[in-house]
């Protein structure tokens, strides 16, 4: 069967901790459909966003370690973003993926605008503790996915793990039901 291209930015340092663990079952569920680019920001590690203004008129960035996930952005159908709340954000790995977007934000408002294929995303949240507010990530996320033609219209949020260490019930079913 034809799969379609989905990128997934994955925001955790622990390859088996809970953003991971949920994540995987995401996964299973969709991999029928979908091929998967694995982006994982604390091994991409990439250069920090700088203010340069490079890309204002060259439309890329002048470090050239973004390419392979550039590639990839134009045709992806999904984008799926994975990861634990830091300080009512992201951690920075993952933030400085989003920074380099920067060059999709003068593209898109410039006359070269490209045409970066319409995607849908899903956003997966996990966070240790039951009050933690979700409005700060959530647009801060939601920015950044806008530049690349991308809207979330699906969240997964697994709040408390602290104390809830099992996927509870509710979420199997929202994973269940993915599309
Ligand atoms: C540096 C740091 C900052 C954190 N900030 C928050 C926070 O603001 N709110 C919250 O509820 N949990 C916070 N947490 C807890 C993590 O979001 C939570 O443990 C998460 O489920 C870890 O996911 P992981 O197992 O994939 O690493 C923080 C954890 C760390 C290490």
């Amino acid at each position: 069967m034809f799969k379609k291209k989905a990128i997934l930015f994955f925001g955790s340092a622990n390859k088996n901790g809970f953003t991971f663990k949920i994540l995987n079952k995401i996964l299973k569920k969709l991999d029928e459909k979908y091929n998967f680019l694995l982006i994982d920001a604390y091994e991409k590690k990439v250069h920090p966003c700088i203010g340069c203004e490079f890309c204002k008129n060259n439309f890329r960035c002048k470090f050239k370690d973004f390419e392979d996930i550039d590639k990839n952005i134009v045709n992806a159908e999904l984008i799926i973003v994975a990861s634990p709340v830091y300080n009512l954000s992201i951690p920075s790995t993952l933030k400085a993926i989003f920074d380099r977007f920067q060059p999709y934000y003068f593209l898109n408002s410039s006359d070269n605008k490209k045409k970066i294929k319409k995607k849908r995303a899903i956003l997966v949240l996990t966070c240790g503790s039951d009050e933690t507010d979700f409005t700060i990530v959530q647009k801060q996320i939601s920015a950044s996915l806008s530049l690349i033609n991308s809207k979330i219209d699906t969240k997964i949020f697994w709040k408390n793990t602290d104390k809830n260490s099992k996927i509870t019930s509710e979420l199997i079913n929202q994973i269940s039901n993915l599309k």
